[in-house]
């Protein structure tokens, strides 16, 4: 048994990040207020080479933000795929929308964009991209679907910084991108998230929600526009971001380390698969999973009780959303139905050591 128990994840945290933390909390307020988010805004839209950003308080107010503008509301269809985290289909309920749940694909765990095509009707107002754990959806395909049907594609890469498609970062390709730095991801700001696009449209209009709907033309003091929101980043959480954005590289790079280690050890072992990188993408290697062939007879809680006994953390994989009370059951997503039952994420944070990772693959290996 691991002595110490082994967490899944948690972030890397230096020196850098307490000096710039500590800097905002003495100093930055006054004329200094928005130092660090205008920088980390700056720096991050560089990285990802998009036009605007925009620090929010999480990924979940950036997409609300994105599709309240995009004028998503009662009555409309978003379509997203089954397997995620609530945080994305949450909004579109909170705007009077309908999320509509389709497949994933068996390989890289995102939407399958044949499912997302034929799911399309008059009230369509979006699909949501989610590059689940990193993996990448066909971005390809979701943008000739979005073009040809005049229907924005959003692409929520909470879960993707680093994750590259054909040159391209993940978060922007699509209408809009959005990002989160909860504790959990790779790069973090304790909580907080980013909405990105190329619209200057779109940005002036999630800039004055972002600001309780007072827009940036407004002369007159504390004079709203229309009804926004609060979803903004303090500047003690950006300046956190701007030191992790200095270890944006290292940052990606050890997760990518340890997810190569993983598959060099564990997908030589039959019916085992891990987080695909087609030709052309990078995986930025949020979350390594592990999904056993059927045929292994494995399953989700045999999985979670083993690793329990072992001292390791043992995160499930996504239920599918339509598995919850709140939304219509649909079944016939039969891959995001049947993948997590017999899944499991690995721990990956920055600081895992060798020895703790060898431990892990022996255990998955004691496991089978
Ligand atoms: C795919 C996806 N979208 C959105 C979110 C929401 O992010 P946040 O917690 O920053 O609101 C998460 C969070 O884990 C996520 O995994």
């Amino acid at each position: 048994m691991v002595k110490s128990r082994i967490y899944y994840t948690k972030p890397s945290i230096t020196e850098l990040e307490v000096e710039y933390a500590t800097d905002a909390a003495r100093n930055g307020w006054g004329e200094r207020c928005y130092q660090y988010i205008n920088r980390f805004e700056e720096t991050f839209k560089q990285h990802l080479r998009v036009k605007y950003a925009i620090a929010t308080s999480s990924c979940t107010g950036a997409l609300h933000m994105g599709m309240s503008a995009l004028g998503i509301g009662l009555g409309d269809e978003v379509i997203l795929a089954d397997t995620n985290w609530i945080a994305t289909a949450a909004p579109i309920v909170h705007l009077g929308a309908k999320p509509v749940f389709v497949d994933i694909l068996p390989d890289t765990w995102c939407i399958d964009p044949d499912l997302a095509e034929a799911a399309i009707t008059p009230r369509t107002k979006a699909i949501i991209a989610v590059h689940l754990y990193g993996n990448l959806c066909n971005m390809d395909r979701l943008l000739k679907i979005g073009s040809k049907y005049n229907i924005p594609i959003i692409e929520d890469s909470a879960e993707a910084i680093g994750s590259v498609y054909h040159g391209k970062r993940a978060g922007s390709m699509g209408t809009f991108g959005s990002f989160s730095f909860h504790g959990t991801k790779t790069l973090t700001t304790g909580e907080g998230g980013m909405f990105v696009t190329n619209d200057p449209e779109l940005y002036e209009t999630v800039l004055t929600l972002s600001n309780h709907g007072r827009s940036k033309k407004q002369t007159k003091q504390f004079w709203p526009d229309i009804i926004g929101f609060k979803y903004k980043m303090s500047n003690i959480q950006a300046a956190i971001g701007c030191a992790q954005m200095e270890r944006i590289e290292e940052l990606v790079a050890r997760k990518r380390g340890i997810l190569r280690f993983y598959k060099e050890r564990l997908e030589v072992l039959p019916d085992v698969s891990m987080n695909p990188e087609s030709e052309g993408t990078i995986n930025g290697a949020w979350m390594p999973t592990v999904v056993f062939g059927k045929k292994t007879g494995i399953t989700r809680e045999k999985l979670q009780t083993f690793f329990n006994a072992e001292n390791i953390d043992a995160r499930v994989f996504f239920h599918p959303l339509s598995s919850l009370s709140m939304f219509e059951d649909k079944r016939e997503n039969v891959n995001a139905w049947d993948i997590p039952t017999r899944a499991i994420n690995l721990p990956s944070y920055h600081d895992l050591s060798k020895d703790n990772i060898e431990s892990i693959v022996n255990i998955v290996k004691k496991f089978i």
